[in-house]
This record gives structure tokens, C-alpha cells and sequence, in this order.
């Protein structure tokens, strides 16, 4: 049986997100991507009501929500400013890995501050060199005794400014491609450098920092599941958080169909609305068919994950549809506007710049379709992976 109906939970959850996005997020959005404010208060505040860290365990402090639970949690708060809701999100990235393979002290002590207190982290996979090319990393973890010295730079790191600890990618066998790279769990304080916030154009609210290690030493405990296999580790939280990412660019696609849909209905061209012309009707009509097909992709992806199932071609289908979706919507609300949706007085020209990013982070939309034709080209390849 096929049921798309929520529980009486999820549906609370998701009302609870969109009060606090129309609440909390939208009247500031616009003013906070101006000035590429950090949304501090925000945090502090979804923190308190709960919408924060939704996939954090129960046995450490957090809700732990289903995946399905998150995703209408995401949409919801990307509707309201994507920027504000990758800030809020993002520490979903940076606590898979620990929660799929950090030691139980480990789990107890990372994840626990996050239940804790309105605290971040970071994943800090990218390098400035090493973007889809994961395996090209250069960052170094070497082995001293019973601690670790990591050496590199990290770079696009969602928060990298305000974390308070970080999840590391970084070779432990500098000749062994993906099977010498190793994850970590590093605190800020071992000496974290935050080199610089970057300047973006879109998501102007979210933090996106390059951060360096310089002879950082943690202890050997700080290492996520085992040696040489971090590769795997990164792969397993992607396909954890691109159903998320991807709810999120259907949450920016639902925010401009319903803003281009209003000003249709009000700019008169022509003696008449110009929600009257079919021109105008059918890019509202493919508007509306590509959110509801991005959704079902994105509840699929987030679905099958609650089954305890393999999504990582589900998890790419979404994320690739939803964020190129969520482009191409966002581009024709500012179309609907005319002249007007290309001047910073009207909401549209955010989320088109805000969409971008959508199919840039967490994998292309390029690193999508080779993940899908690889699984349609080679199924066996790939299956012989998920159950490794
Ligand atoms: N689950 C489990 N294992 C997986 C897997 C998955 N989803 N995908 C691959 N693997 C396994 C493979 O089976 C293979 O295993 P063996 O060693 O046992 O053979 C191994 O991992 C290597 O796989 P590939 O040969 O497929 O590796 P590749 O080098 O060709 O890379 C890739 C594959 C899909 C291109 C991958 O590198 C990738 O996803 N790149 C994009 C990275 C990305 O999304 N970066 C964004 C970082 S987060 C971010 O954006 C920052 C932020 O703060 C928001």
C-alpha cells in the first residue's frame, strides 16, 4: 500500500515549522540577506521551541525524529528564508557521522552539548582543491602516540564561523585514494583557525567559512567509526541529509510559485490581471506540477531512510530534481514580476539567488546524475556498496 498521509505528529511538526517561519524568519529574511546577517537570535529561539537538531537521538538528549519528520521540517523553514533555514539545519551534516560512528563517549559528549544548549557544528569535507573529487583531498591526519595531528584547510563550511566542533575529513594513508581517508570529530578549542567568511550570492544569512587546521591534535578517541574508512562514513550522511536539502529547495520553489501567483492575480496588463493569460497560467501551472513532483521525491528519499532501506538513488533523484526545480521556478516567478522581479524591492530576485545554491552544495546536480547513472548503468556495482 502507497499512503502519503501524515501522522497527527508530523502534521504538528509541520504547522509548528511554518508558525516559526512566518513568525521568526520571513519579516526578517529580506533585511538579514542584505546584510548577510548572522541569525543568532533565531538559532537561540528554534533551539527553544525544538525545531533544531530534529535526527539528534533520544538517548542523548534530541527528539529523534524520523527522516520523513525532517523534511517537512525543512521545507517549512526554507519557505520562510533558505539562508535562515541551512543556519538551522546544518548540524545535521556534522552529527550523522559521529552518531553513525563516534564511541559512545564520543556520542555522549558531541552530541549531548547539542541537546544541551543552542550549540553548532560543522562538516567539513571540501577542500579548495577537493569539491566532487572527495578522494582528492590533501588534509592529513597523522597518528602521534594516542592522538591525532590534523593539517589542512576546509572549505564552503556551512557555519564554520560559529561552530563549536567540527566533523574532519582527512587522509590517514595519503596513497590509498578513498580508502585512506579517515573521519574525526574535532573540538573548536584543540585550535580551529577560521580563515574567512565568504561573501555569496545567495543564502546571504547562512555563515559559509574556510577554516584551517595547523598542527591541531586530538585525541585518538576523537576518530568516527574506523581507520580508512571516513569515505564511506561521508557518503552514508550524504544520503542521511540530501533528502533534507532537497525539502529544502521545495521549500524555496512553493515560496516563489506562491509569490509569483499573488502578484499575478494583482499586476493588470493588457485590462486584465495577467493571472488571466495563459502565458502567465502555464508557468504557474509547471510552477505547482514541479513542487508536488519534488516533494513525492523528496518523501520517497526521506521514506525509505525510515525503513531502514537504501535511498542514496532516491536521496539523488530528489535532490537533483528539487533543487533544478526549484531554479527554474524561482527564475520564472522573477518572469511573472517582469522588470520588477529584477529590483531588490520585490521578494523574488532573493529566492532565485538563494535557489543556486540548491544545486551547487551537498553534491551537484552534476554529482546527482552521475550518482543515477551509475546506479541505472550499473545496479550490481552499487548494490554491492549499500550492503557493505
Ligand atoms: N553509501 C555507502 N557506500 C558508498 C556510497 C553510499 N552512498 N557511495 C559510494 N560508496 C562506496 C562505493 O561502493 C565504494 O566502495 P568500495 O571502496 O568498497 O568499492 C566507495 O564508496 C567509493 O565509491 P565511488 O567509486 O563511487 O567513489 P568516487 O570517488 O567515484 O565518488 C561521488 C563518488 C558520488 C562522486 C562522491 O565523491 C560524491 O558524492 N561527491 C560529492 C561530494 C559532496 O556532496 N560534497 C558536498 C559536501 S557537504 C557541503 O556541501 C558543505 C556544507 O557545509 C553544506
Amino acid at each position: 500500500m502507497v499512503d502519503f498521509t501524515l501522522s497527527d505528529e508530523q502534521k504538528d511538526l509541520r504547522e509548528l515549522a511554518h508558525d516559526f517561519a512566518a513568525k521568526e524568519i520571513r519579516p526578517v529574511a529580506w533585511e538579514y540577506d542584505r546584510e548577510s546577517t548572522w541569525p543568532q537570535e533565531i538559532v537561540e529561539k528554534a533551539w527553544e521551541v525544538g525545531l533544531m537538531n530534529p535526527h539528534l537521538p533520544e538517548e542523548y538528549g534530541g527528539p529523534g525524529l524520523d527522516y520523513l519528520s525532517g523534511c517537512l521540517l525543512e521545507e517549512e523553514l526554507a519557505w520562510g528564508c533558505s539562508g535562515i533555514g541551512t543556519s538551522l539545519t546544518c548540524n545535521g551534516l556534522a552529527l550523522a557521522p559521529v552518531a553513525l560512528g563516534g564511541s559512545e563517549e564520543i556520542k555522549r559528549h558531541y552530541l549531548g552539548m547539542l541537546a544541551e544548549e543552542p550549540k553548532l557544528a560543522s562538516f567539513c569535507l571540501t577542500e579548495p582543491d577537493a569539491g566532487s573529487d572527495v578522494s582528492g583531498m590533501r588534509t592529513t591526519a597523522v597518528r602521534k602516540g594516542s592522538s591525532y595531528v590534523i593539517n589542512g584547510t576546509k572549505t564552503f563550511i556551512t557555519n564554520g564561523s560559529h561552530a563549536d566542533w567540527y566533523t574532519v575529513y582527512a587522509k590517514t594513508d595519503m596513497d590509498a585514494g578513498h580508502k585512506g581517508i579517515s573521519a574525526f570529530v574535532v573540538p573548536r578549542e584543540a585550535g580551529v583557525t577560521v580563515d574567512k567568511k565568504e561573501d555569496k550570492l545567495g543564502q546571504r544569512a547562512s555563515d559559509t567559512a574556510m577554516v584551517s587546521f595547523h598542527d591541531v591534535e586530538i585525541p585518538a578517541e576523537n576518530l568516527l567509526g574506523e581507520e580508512n574508512k571516513g569515505f564511506k562514513l561521508a557518503m552514508m550522511t550524504l544520503d542521511r541529509t540530501r533528502p533534507g536539502v532537497a525539502a529544502m529547495a521545495v521549500g524555496i520553489g512553493r515560496a516563489a510559485m506562491e509569490f509569483a501567483s499573488d502578484y499575478a492575480k494583482e499586476r493588470v496588463q493588457f485590462g486584465v490581471p495577467i493571472a488571466m493569460h495563459q502565458a502567465i497560467q502555464f508557468m504557474i501551472a509547471d510552477m505547482a506540477t514541479k513542487v508536488e513532483a519534488a516533494r513525492l521525491l523528496v518523501w520517497q528519499s526521506g521514506a525509505l531512510l525510515d525503513q531502514g532501506k537504501r535511498n542514496t538513488l532516491a536521496c539523488s533523484h530528489a535532490k537533483r530534481f528539487a533543487a533544478d526545480s526549484a531554479m527554474e521556478i524561482a527564475t520564472d516567478a522573477v518572469q511573472v514580476y517582469g522588470g520588477y522581479g529584477f529590483i531588490k524591492d520585490y521578494p523574488v530576485e532573493k529566492l532565485m539567488r538563494d535557489a543556486k545554491i540548491m544545486q551547487l552544495y551537498e553534491g551537484t546536480s552534476q554529482i546527482q546524475r552521475l550518482v543515477i547513472a551509475r546506479e541505472v548503468l550499473m545496479p550490481r556495482r552499487v548494490t554491492e556498496a549499500a550492503t557493505a
